[in-house]
C-alpha cells in the first residue's frame, strides 16, 4: 500500500470559497489525498483565489512568487489555482506563472481529481449544465464543528456595473431542496447545530421543491427549520431587491433564523446607485431595512460599500454617509473601487486614488463607531451563545451570540456544540466577552 498523498489548500475571499475548498478536500481525499496544514510537505497545494478586486487577484501571483522553492525541491509537486481568478484568467496564469500545473473554474471543481490524474485537460473553465455538486462527494468528515456553511445557489444575474460575480461564477443556479435538506440533515448528524446558507445572491433562491414547484428561500428556510438539532440558520448574501414579504415575514416567526442581516447597498446617492445598476434607492432600501426591522426589531444589520465608484463626487459620498447614520450598522464591509477588466465600470471616468481612500477613512471611521455601539449595547444583557471552540487563553471557549459577534467566555471544553446563557460584561475590540450563568 502506498503512503497517502498530501495536499494543501489554501482559501481567499468569500464563504462560498470556504466551502468550495472543503468540497475539493473531499474529493481529493477520494483519491487518497490526506489534508495537511503547510504547503511545505504537500504533493498538491490548490490556491482557491478571488478576484472581487484587484488587491484579490495579486495576492496570488505573490503567493505563486513564494512557492517557486517548493516546486525546486519537489519535483513531483503539483499546484492548482481554482476560484475566481481561475474562472477570469484561464491559462493566461499559466502563461504568466508557468510553474502552475492546474487551473480550474469554480463549476468544474468535480473534475479535480481527474485533471490531478493526468485523466483530464490541465485547463478547466467551463460551466457545464451538470450540476458539479452531483459530482462531487460530501465532506465525511465523522464530527464537524458546530457551524457549517451549506451553499444553494451559485451565480448572479445582477450585474452589477462593478462586478466580476456574473462572470467569474456565472449565472444565477439554485440547488433543488432535496438535496439541500439531505446535506442540511447530514451536517446535524455530525454536529453542526448551525448553518449559513450561502448564495452570491443567496435571497433570490428558486430551487426545484418536491412538487416541480420552484421554493423560495423563504420557504427552504421554514423547511430547514424543522430540522431536529438544527438550532441556527443564516443566509449571506442577499440583494435588496429580493428581499420578498414571506423572507421579511421569516425573520419574524421563525425562531431558529438569527437576528442577522448582511444586506448590501453599496452607495446612498441614488445617481451613483443608478449608474452601479443596483436597480434601488436609497429610499427604498431603508424602507426596506424599516420593514424587517418591524418583523425583528434586535436585527443587526450587515452591508457592504464602496467609496470612489467612477463619477462619485463629494456630494454622492456625504449621501452614503447620511444613510449610514440613518440605518445604523452593527458590522459591515467597505472597500475602495476597485476597476475589474470586462466590468462596464471599468472604463467610466475613475475617481482619483486619494479621494477613494479618503473617503473610505471617513466612511470606516463612521462604521466602526456604529459597531463599537452596538457591541457596548450588548453589555449587561444575557444572549445566549452557541459555543464552537476554544479561544486564545487556557479554559476559554469562543462562541457567538445570535448577532454573530464572537463572545469569549470561560467554560468547560465539552460544552463545544451547546447553547450557553452567557452574560456580556464588556465590549473589546471586535468582539464580547462573558460569563456563563
Ligand atoms: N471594487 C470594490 N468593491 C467591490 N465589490 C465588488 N466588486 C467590487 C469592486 N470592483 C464589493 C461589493 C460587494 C462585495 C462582495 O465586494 O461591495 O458587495
Ligand atoms: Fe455582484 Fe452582488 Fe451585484 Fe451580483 S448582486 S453583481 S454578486 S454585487
Amino acid at each position: 500500500m502506498s503512503a497517502p498523498k498530501k495536499l494543501f489548500v489554501k482559501t481567499y475571499g468569500c464563504q462560498m470559497n470556504v466551502y468550495d475548498s472543503e468540497r475539493m478536500a473531499a474529493a481529493m481525499a477520494s483519491d487518497d489525498y490526506l489534508k495537511v496544514a503547510s504547503a511545505e510537505e504537500a504533493d498538491l497545494i490548490v490556491l482557491n483565489t478571488c478576484h472581487i478586486r484587484e488587491k484579490a487577484a495579486e495576492k496570488v501571483y505573490s503567493e505563486l512568487g513564494r512557492m517557486k522553492p517548493l516546486k525546486a525541491a519537489n519535483p513531483d509537486l503539483k499546484i492548482a489555482v481554482a476560484g475566481c481568478v481561475a474562472q477570469a484568467e484561464g491559462d493566461e496564469i499559466r502563461r504568466r506563472q508557468p510553474m502552475v500545473d492546474l487551473v480550474v473554474g469554480p463549476q468544474a471543481y468535480h473534475r479535480l481529481p481527474d485533471m490531478v490524474a493526468g485523466r483530464a485537460a490541465p485547463v478547466d473553465t467551463d460551466m457545464p449544465e451538470e450540476d458539479k455538486f452531483d459530482h462531487l462527494p460530501a465532506d465525511t468528515r465523522r464530527r464537524r464543528s458546530p457551524t457549517a456553511f451549506l451553499t444553494v445557489q451559485e451565480g448572479c444575474d445582477k450585474f452589477c456595473a462593478f462586478c466580476v460575480v456574473p462572470y467569474t461564477r456565472g449565472a444565477e443556479v439554485s440547488r433543488p431542496v432535496a438535496k439541500v435538506l439531505a446535506e442540511a440533515r447530514d451536517l446535524v448528524s455530525r454536529g453542526a447545530r448551525e448553518i449559513t446558507l450561502l448564495g452570491q445572491n443567496v435571497n433570490a433562491y428558486h430551487g426545484e421543491g418536491a412538487d416541480g414547484r420552484d421554493w423560495s428561500l423563504a420557504r427552504l428556510i421554514r423547511a430547514l427549520a424543522e430540522i431536529e438539532g438544527l438550532w441556527r440558520i443564516r443566509y449571506t448574501t442577499s440583494h435588496p431587491n429580493d428581499m420578498d414579504d414571506d423572507l421579511i415575514a421569516a425573520h419574524g416567526d421563525v425562531p431558529a433564523l438569527m437576528p442577522y442581516l448582511h444586506l448590501p447597498v453599496q452607495a446612498g446617492s441614488d445617481r451613483v446607485l443608478k449608474a452601479m445598476n443596483r436597480k434601488h434607492t436609497a429610499e427604498s432600501y431603508i424602507r426596506l431595512i424599516e420593514r424587517i426591522r418591524m418583523a425583528r426589531p434586535d436585527l443587526a444589520l450587515s452591508g457592504d460599500f464602496i467609496t470612489g465608484f467612477p463619477g462619485e463626487t463629494e456630494e454622492d459620498f456625504a449621501a452614503t454617509l447620511d444613510l449610514v447614520r440613518e440605518v445604523e450598522y452593527a458590522q459591515a464591509y467597505s472597500f475602495k473601487y476597485s476597476p475589474r477588466p470586462g466590468t462596464p465600470a471599468a472604463t467610466d471616468n475613475q475617481v482619483p486614488e486619494d479621494e477613494k481612500a479618503d473617503r473610505l477613512a471617513r466612511l470606516q471611521a463612521l462604521l466602526s463607531a456604529q459597531q463599537a455601539a452596538f457591541n457596548v449595547a450588548q453589555v449587561g444583557k444575557t444572549l445566549p451563545v452557541l459555543i464552537e471552540k476554544p479561544g486564545r487563553n487556557p479554559g476559554q471557549m469562543v462562541g457567538r451570540s445570535p448577532y454573530l459577534q464572537p463572545v469569549h467566555l470561560d467554560c468547560a471544553a465539552d460544552l463545544a456544540g451547546q447553547i450557553v446563557d452567557a452574560r456580556i460584561e464588556a465590549a473589546v475590540a471586535n468582539s464580547l466577552s462573558a460569563r456563563m450563568v
